[in-house]
């Protein structure tokens, strides 16, 4: 094969050891991966686009070799150019002075790009530039960082950190306290709980006797909320299901009380998350929304960079929304923290 006229390396150094680098990075390429719907899984094998046809081409083929820390996709354009093969490998190497050195090396896409438009290097260079060094510098803006620390920690909480803040969020006790004492639940009670991140309230929730469900549109929560309450899921007490808060996978009518602790910031179209809890709310339901006024931006309740990727809503925006939604009975109150309660009922 001629040399490349084009080579792309991407270099990551860390400062950790290559056993800790090599084992966050095989959970990192999963979730990420799972996050943007594409697919790395973690074992070896052939792996097919979720669309595919049965019996269609793999999409890629994946080898693991944990013993030199290295993992290999390789795979073939179907239906064109099938007899090039375009490899990525990720190697994690020790670093030169110490740590650890993640290497990306990609070959075989310049071969798939020659094979369309002939061996023009202005058109290598142009997907190199377009596909690799631009999305690159891209994500390395400070509002694209903002944009992913907020992700990170709070809009679709992944990795270690935020499963160790989420499995038991002290922070968040007031908000809970306050939502609990507004729903007083009963055991006749089916709550549904929309962004239930790490399960503590529904295991608070629980503890009424009540059933539940609980909706996150982060898998990693979804996960994590059911092995933290094991024991309700087991006994058929509460379903945790992954799902957007704009469009509630769930029939008209299905509960008798909705929660939301710590989210309501983050939609982008509050008025149709509310008119979703009003449809799947049984007349007579009750709503309790814990969230933050405007006065707290900046403080740890509603830190930087998450605080204005969110919108703080005054008492009355509160209320004003509460009721277009078509809700009655609807108080917006104070909790321990500052923090605000709306409440409300579906006549
Ligand atoms: C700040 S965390 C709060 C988690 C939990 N309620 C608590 O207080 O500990 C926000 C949660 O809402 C989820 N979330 C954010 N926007 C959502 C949406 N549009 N639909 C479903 N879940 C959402 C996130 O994935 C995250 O788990």
């Amino acid at each position: 094969m001629a040399s490349p006229k084009v080579v792309v390396r991407v270099e990551v150094l860390a400062a950790a050891s290559p056993k800790a680098v090599w084992r966050q990075l095989s959970e990192e390429l999963v979730l990420s991966d799972a996050a943007h719907d594409a697919i790395w899984p973690a074992r070896n094998g052939p792996i097919q686009r979720r669309t595919a046809e049965p019996g269609s081409p793999p999409l890629a083929e994946i080898t693991i070799d944990s013993e030199r820390r290295q993992i290999r996709r390789m795979s073939r354009p179907v239906g064109w150019a099938e007899e090039i093969q375009s490899e990525v490998l990720i190697s994690v190497r020790p670093g030169k002075q110490g740590g650890s050195r993640i290497l990306l090396r990609a070959r075989g896409w310049d071969r798939m790009v020659e094979s369309v438009l002939g061996p023009a290097t202005d058109d290598l260079l142009g997907w190199a530039v377009d596909q690799v060094l631009a999305p690159l510098s891209r994500v390395a803006t400070a509002d694209a960082i903002g944009d992913w620390l907020t992700d990170r920690v709070a809009r679709r909480p992944q990795g270690t950190r935020a499963r160790r803040i989420y499995r038991s969020p002290k922070a968040h006790q007031p908000g809970f306290q306050a939502i609990l004492k507004a729903l007083a639940l009963t055991p006749n009670d089916r709550l549904l709980e929309i962004g239930c991140g790490g399960g503590a309230l529904l295991h608070a929730a629980l503890a009424t006797g009540c059933t539940a469900i609980g909706v996150d549109h982060s898998p990693e929560m979804i996960r994590l909320s059911h092995q933290q309450n094991l024991k309700a899921v087991g006994e058929g007490r509460l379903a945790l299901v992954p799902g957007q808060a704009e469009a509630l996978p769930l029939p008209a009518l299905w509960v008798s009380a909705v929660a939301m602790a710590t989210v309501f910031f983050f939609f982008p179209d509050p008025l149709a998350v509310l008119q979703e809890c009003r449809r799947v709310l049984r007349p007579g339901g009750r709503l309790a929304v814990f969230t933050i006024p405007p006065e707290l931006r900046g403080t740890p309740a509603a830190p930087e960079p998450m605080a204005s990727r969110g919108h703080l809503y005054t008492d009355q925006e509160l209320s004003d929304l509460a009721l277009a939604a078509g809700f009655a009975d609807v108080t917006v109150s104070r909790a321990a923290n500052g923090g605000q309660l709306l409440s409300a009922r579906r006549h």
